[in-house]
């Protein structure tokens, strides 16, 4: 397990997630800002290979499962961005992806904020960026509520979408740094509560 949550499971892919992973990569309504689509069999192969990043790297999109009913519902990761040269290579993004039944319960939320505090925490990065193309409002909310803040310097143009996808090639990019997450953390311990 990577983390834990109230009501989430952060954990390394199970060959049984397949039809979650699967189902989320080729549904139209969750894939709306992505240029393709997976089969199952394209499917698996990614998920393998997300498995041998998280394996190399310890980066990377993992499996975020629901305590109540043990089901998976979806994922999220802090990776290495590789969109270079439009961010550095060495940039981390937070990401995440559910199927679509499982939105608007603020588990997208509930499992990056856990992530923030993995990343700056322990792991001791210096700042977390996300991107998401600049239509896709569910996305930015969630960087919004996570307290990160828009950087429109560092807006680019996607190097792997592809010409085909003109209107997917805009991403507005959000970071936070270890002093806004300090910060944050710190305005959460509300004066008034030390019990004195
Ligand atoms: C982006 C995505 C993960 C956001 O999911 P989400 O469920 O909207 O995000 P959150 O987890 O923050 O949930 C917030 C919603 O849950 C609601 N909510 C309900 N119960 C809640 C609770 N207990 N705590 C917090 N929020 C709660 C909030 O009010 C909010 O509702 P709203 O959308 O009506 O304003 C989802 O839309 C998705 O998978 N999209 C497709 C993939 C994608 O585009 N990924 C990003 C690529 S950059």
């Amino acid at each position: 397990m990577i983390a834990e949550t109230p009501r989430l499971i952060i954990r390394n892919w199970r060959d049984d997630d397949l039809d979650l992973f699967h189902q989320i990569n080729s549904d139209e309504r969750v894939m709306e800002f992505f240029p393709f689509r997976l089969n199952r069999i394209e499917a698996g192969e990614k998920m393998q290979a997300q498995c041998r990043i998280i394996e190399d790297t310890g980066f990377g999109f993992f499996a975020v499962e629901r305590k109540s009913d043990c089901q998976p519902i979806g994922f999220a990761g802090l990776a290495q961005a590789n969109v270079y040269p439009c961010l550095p290579q060495n940039a981390v993004e937070i990401g995440w992806r559910l199927a679509h039944e499982y939105w608007g319960n603020g588990y997208a939320s509930e499992a990056a904020r856990a992530l923030l505090a993995t990343g700056f925490d322990e792991r001791g990065l210096k700042e977390i960026v996300s991107f998401a193309v600049s239509d896709n409002a569910r996305s930015t909310a969630v960087m919004k509520r996570l307290g990160m803040l828009p950087d429109p310097e560092r807006d680019f143009d996607h190097p792997r979408v592809p010409d085909t996808h003109p209107q997917l090639k805009r991403h507005v990019l959000y970071s936070m740094s270890a002093d806004d997450w300090k910060k944050q953390k710190d305005n959460a311990i509300s004066p008034g509560t030390s019990g004195s």
